[in-house]
C-alpha cells in the first residue's frame, strides 16, 4: 500500500477544512509554532470559503510533512481512501458550512456537510478504531442558543440552537458524543466563541467591516446593533484545540472564549476608529459616517458569553492577544493582503454581497 507521507501513522492528523478561516490558522499554528513534528493532511472540498493559497508558503515549506487533498468529507471513498493511504490516526475536524446568514437563506448545505459529513468522518474513524488515538471536533458557543443579558454558557448549558447552521451545527456535536459513547471512539469537542483574524473570508462581521470602512463603502449593522458577541483571536483558538487535543480529557467537551464581549455597534465603532488612525490621511473620515442600520437578521442571536474556566484550570489555557491587540493585527493583515482579497471576493462572492446587502 503507498502511504504519501513517511512517518509514523501515530503521527498524522487528518485536518478537514484547512483551507478555511480557522483551519488554515490551525495548520499554520501546528508546524510553525505548537512543537508539533508529525504531519498534517487537509482535506478541503474548496467551496467558496476555501482558498488553498491561504497556506502557499506552508505547502512549499513542509514539502514532507504537509499534504493537501481537495476532498468532500461526505465521500466515503474519498475519506477511506485518505485514511487508507496516509495512516491517519487523529482527526481534527473543522470543515463546515460557516456563515449564519447563508445558512438562513439556503440551509440544504449545512445539513449535509456539518451533519452528514461529521457522520461520514466518524463512520471511517470507526473502521479504524484499532489504530485510532483522537477525533477532535471543532464546533461553536452558538449551539447554545441565546443568553439575556446576564449568565454564561457552561459545558453543561442545555443545547437550544436558534439557526439552521447552529442546529447542524449541535447535531454534529451529538453524533460525535455517541461514537465516543457507544463505540468508545476516542473523541473531545471544542465549543467556541466568535474569532477574528487573517484570512476570514470578508462575510462575517470584522473583515467586512474593515474592508468596508477601507473602502468607504456602507458598514451594515444588522438592528440597532446591540448584540453581544464574545471575540477570540484566532490563534488563541488553534491553540486551544491543541491543548485539548494533546492533554484533554478524552470524551469531554471543552468551552473556549476569550472573555470578551462587545455589542456589534462597539466592535464596529473600534475598526472604525482605529481605521481612522492607521490611515489618518483619507477623506473618508471619520469612518463612523458609514455605519448603516440594516433589517435584523430572522432568529437574531441576542448573547454570546463563554464561562471558559474548565481549560484554564484544567489545561492551564488563556487567551494572549486582547482585543485591542488582536484587532490592530488583523486591521494590517487586511490592508497588506490586497491580493489574497481580491482573490476571494470572486464572482460568487460579489452575487452573494449583492443578494444580501441589495438593501443598504
Ligand atoms: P470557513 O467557512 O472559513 O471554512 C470552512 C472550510 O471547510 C472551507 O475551507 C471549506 O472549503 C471547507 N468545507 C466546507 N464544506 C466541505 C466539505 N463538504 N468537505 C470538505 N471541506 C469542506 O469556516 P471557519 O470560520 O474557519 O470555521 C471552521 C470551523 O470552526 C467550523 O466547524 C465552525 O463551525 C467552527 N467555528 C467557527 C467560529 C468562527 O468564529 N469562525 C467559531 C467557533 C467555531
Ligand atoms: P457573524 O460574523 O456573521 O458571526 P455570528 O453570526 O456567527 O455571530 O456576525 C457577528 C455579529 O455581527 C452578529 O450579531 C451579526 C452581526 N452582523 C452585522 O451586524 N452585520 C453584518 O454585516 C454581519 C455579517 C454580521
Amino acid at each position: 500500500m503507498k502511504t504519501d507521507i513517511q512517518t509514523s501513522p501515530l503521527r498524522t492528523i487528518l485536518v478537514t477544512g484547512g483551507c478555511g478561516f480557522i483551519g488554515s490558522n490551525f495548520i499554520r499554528y501546528l508546524l510553525t509554532e505548537s512543537g508539533f513534528s508529525g504531519c498534517v493532511v487537509n482535506v478541503d472540498k474548496l467551496t467558496y470559503a476555501g482558498n488553498p493559497e491561504s497556506l502557499a508558503d506552508i505547502q512549499e515549506r513542509f514539502q514532507d510533512r504537509y499534504r493537501f487533498i481537495r476532498a468532500d468529507i461526505c465521500d466515503r471513498d474519498a475519506v477511506r481512501d485518505v485514511f487508507r493511504r496516509h495512516g491517519i490516526s487523529a482527526v481534527c475536524h473543522f470543515a463546515a458550512e460557516s456563515h449564519v446568514d447563508r445558512s438562513i437563506v439556503a440551509p440544504d448545505a449545512f445539513i449535509k456537510t456539518n451533519v452528514e459529513g461529521t457522520f461520514t468522518l466518524l463512520e471511517v474513524a470507526r473502521e479504524h478504531a484499532q489504530s485510532f488515538e483522537l477525533f477532535h471536533h471543532v464546533s461553536t458557543d452558538e449551539v447554545y442558543g441565546s443568553l439575556g443579558p446576564d449568565g454564561y454558557f457552561t459545558e453543561e448549558t442545555a443545547y437550544r440552537p436558534n439557526s439552521p447552521y447552529s442546529a447542524s451545527k449541535a447535531a454534529s456535536d451529538h453524533l460525535v458524543r455517541a461514537y465516543g459513547e457507544t463505540y468508545g471512539l476516542p473523541v473531545t469537542i471544542s465549543n467556541c466563541s466568535n474569532n477574528y483574524g487573517p484570512y476570514q473570508f470578508p462575510e462575517k462581521l470584522i473583515p467586512l467591516m474593515i474592508l468596508h470602512a477601507v473602502e468607504g463603502k456602507p458598514l451594515p449593522v444588522y438592528g440597532r446593533g446591540l448584540n453581544v458577541r464574545d471575540w477570540l483571536y484566532v490563534t488563541d483558538h488553534c491553540r486551544a484545540v491543541w491543548e485539548v487535543m494533546r492533554r484533554g480529557r478524552r470524551g469531554r467537551v471543552y468551552n473556549v472564549g476569550g472573555r470578551c464581549e462587545m455589542a456589534n455597534i462597539d466592535t464596529v465603532n473600534r475598526i472604525c476608529d482605529l481605521v481612522d488612525e492607521i490611515l489618518p490621511d483619507s477623506p473618508l473620515r471619520p469612518r463612523r459616517q458609514l455605519i448603516t442600520f440594516v433589517k435584523d437578521r430572522p432568529g437574531h442571536d441576542l448573547r454570546y458569553a463563554i464561562d471558559c474556566s474548565r481549560i484554564e484550570k484544567e489545561l492551564d489555557w488563556r487567551p494572549q492577544e486582547s482585543f485591542e491587540s488582536g484587532i490592530r493585527k488583523t486591521i494590517r493583515w487586511y490592508l497588506d493582503h490586497r491580493e489574497w482579497i481580491d482573490r476571494v471576493r470572486s464572482g460568487e462572492y460579489q452575487a452573494w454581497v449583492q443578494q444580501h446587502y441589495g438593501q443598504v
